[in-house]
């Protein structure tokens, strides 16, 4: 079966999705990863019985050390990709030139690149929203697009029924990816 990593940084929405989705049918998550200690997703993977790492970027003095100590850990369980499901932190050419990856990102890229996209699609005029998943570059958020799901938006819509139609999107799409990429792998 392959083998993924999910790479995190606070609730674990989208992994927990994926345990309970793709985890143990399509491939395994042997390996949960955070730079954030506090993060509610270590719960939901060690719940799983996922290992978990965490890696705190503040024991590293540039982000390439940091990168490099990621890749290491990651390469060392054997992973065939990298699942980046609300990691907040840009990679450098050092992971990207080692690692095959993507993330989930709650936009319709390339509209609202970068943090706080929901709420900026939110108080947008653009008549659609959704999420995208796409490879992971070294530009933010600008690796080629997989999977990309919209819907067309009511205009007395509230922000939380908004939020809830871009998680529901994101728990599709997600899974969807990784199958379809991993397919190709066999
Ligand atoms: C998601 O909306 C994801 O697209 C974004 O950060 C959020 C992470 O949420 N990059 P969770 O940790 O998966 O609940």
């Amino acid at each position: 079966m392959k083998r993924i990593a999910v790479l995190f940084s606070g609730e674990g929405g989208n992994l927990q999705n994926l345990i309970e989705t793709v985890h143990g049918n399509t491939c395994h998550i042997v390996c949960a990863l955070t730079d954030n200690p506090n993060a509610n997703g270590i719960i939901k993977a060690k719940h799983a019985g996922i290992d978990v790492r965490v890696l705190e970027y503040r024991h590293f003095k540039t982000r390439e050390a940091f990168d490099q100590h990621l890749v290491a850990i990651l390469q060392s369980y054997c992973i065939d990709l990298c699942v980046m499901a609300g990691f907040m932190r840009i990679v450098t050419p050092v992971f990207t030139s080692q690692l095959k990856a993507i993330n989930i990102h709650p936009s319709l890229l390339p509209r609202f690149k970068g943090a706080h996209a929901i709420e900026r699609s939110f108080y947008s005029a653009d008549p659609q929203a959704g999420a995208t998943v796409h490879h992971v570059t070294e530009e933010l958020d600008g690796g080629a697009v997989i999977l990309q799901q919209a819907f067309w938006r009511d205009t007395d819509e509230s922000f939380q029924s908004f939020h809830k139609k871009i998680r529901a999107i994101e728990y599709e799409i997600l899974p969807k990816a990784i199958i379809g990429l991993l397919n190709d792998l066999k």
